[in-house]
């Protein structure tokens, strides 16, 4: 079953309309937290967002996200939220600033003394009643401002999602304008991440063929563009093209549920400090390879396609990017280096999650560190 309740607007230059649309709905006038990115909204500032939404100037408060957000993050944007008693939170900016805003705007009702650990780690129920949440995304990947979930750290112990179908943002402004700005490592990793819900939003047990089509849609964007787009971060034919890209695959997982890649991707990411996107596209060869006569049957039937002709074309587009998870430089400080001692950690992190749920093959200890093991380096 598809369900999108987020109002969704899409377009180069909608962010303009965002102030029109906000009063439509009643919600110009709310008491806000803005949650946003640090040097990316500047750089927005320059290029004139103000001008364009200047409705994002009144916010009640402020909390700036660096990095991907940890449980502390979340404690003490929410602290924020309920001392300024806003009735409405906005993040702009890329998955991390709107998986933030989406969590404080869900947990706002709860007891102030329940800890944000206890919500994470489902020991409590999350509220049944949130603040209305806007998301504007400024990065073609996380797909956030279409879907429940939002992902958290706690530092040195788990990395995972929480949310549920209340969660859903209540209105996105998708403008691919927003992301003319963005640098290499971040369109490379956010891109990545984007083809990943992508092709495991295809594979995963909970597609449908409406979803797999919309995916495999957004997919065939990313292999034909991404490549292209790297040689020429400002054209903003390219980036709109992204960015759709980035949408659809994120109302195709919002519904079908992801897979391993990013089951194990966010244990590596966890352990080793790999930007999000990178680690879940890193592991796409091997968890493809690994699911390919599962889902051979169904891409047949409904895409025309076979399971390794998907594979040939994700190799040879990471080709064409220079991108090889074994030898890239995916910490920003050269290659991961997987410490055999850490594999059992990366098993448990992997099973945490509900990601591997839906992955189509069923697995096992040994299937996570066979396919950890091909996939980087063992040290
Ligand atoms: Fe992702």
């Amino acid at each position: 079953m598809f369900t999108m309740p987020t109002e969704v607007y899409y377009g180069p230059g909608i962010i303009g309309s965002s102030e029109g649309i906000l009063k439509k709905n009643g919600l110009l006038e709310k008491r806000f937290l803005l949650v946003r990115g640090n040097k990316s909204f500047e750089a927005l500032k320059d290029n004139g967002l103000l001008e364009r939404a200047p409705w994002l100037s009144n916010s009640a408060g402020e909390y700036i996200v660096n990095g991907e957000p940890t449980l502390d993050h979340l404690s003490q944007a929410l602290k924020l939220a309920r001392e300024l008693e806003v009735e409405m939170v906005v993040s702009v900016g890329g998955g991390s600033p709107l998986d933030l805003g989406k969590a404080v705007a869900g947990l706002y009702f709860a007891d102030p003394n329940d800890s944000v650990e206890d919500f994470f780690y489902k020991k409590k129920r999350l509220p049944n009643k949130k603040l209305p949440f806007i998301a504007i995304p400024t990065t073609s990947g996380t797909g956030s401002e279409v879907t429940t979930v939002s992902v958290l750290i706690d530092p040195g112990r788990y990395k995972g999602s929480i949310g549920y179908r209340l969660w859903f943002p209540d209105i996105a402004f998708t403008d691919p304008q927003l992301t003319h700005t963005l640098n290499e490592r971040y369109t490379l990793s956010s891109g990545l991440d984007a083809l990943t819900h992508a092709l495991e939003a295809v594979a995963s047990t909970g597609s449908d063929p409406l979803t797999m089509r919309l995916a495999w849609g957004a997919a065939e964007t990313i292999f034909e563009i991404l490549p292209e787009l790297m040689r020429d971060l400002k054209n903003p034919t390219y980036r709109e093209r992204m960015s759709w890209a980035s949408l659809t695959a994120g109302l195709s997982f919002a519904t079908s549920g992801l897979g391993l890649c990013h089951a194990i991707g966010h244990a590596i990411g966890l352990l080793y400090g790999v930007p999000h996107g990178l680690s879940v596209s890193a592991m796409l060869p091997a968890v493809w390879n690994f699911n390919a006569q599962y889902i051979d049957e169904k891409l047949r039937r409904y895409l025309d396609i076979t399971a390794y002709d998907v594979l040939k074309r994700l190799e040879k587009f990471y080709q064409a990017l220079g991108y090889d998870p074994k030898t890239y430089n995916l910490t920003g400080s050269g290659p991961v280096k997987v410490k055999s001692s850490d594999l059992q950690e990366i098993v448990r992190i992997t099973f945490q999650g509900k990601s591997y749920k839906t992955n189509p093959r069923p697995s096992n200890e040994e299937d996570i560190i066979k396919l950890v093991e091909e996939t980087f380096q063992i040290v």
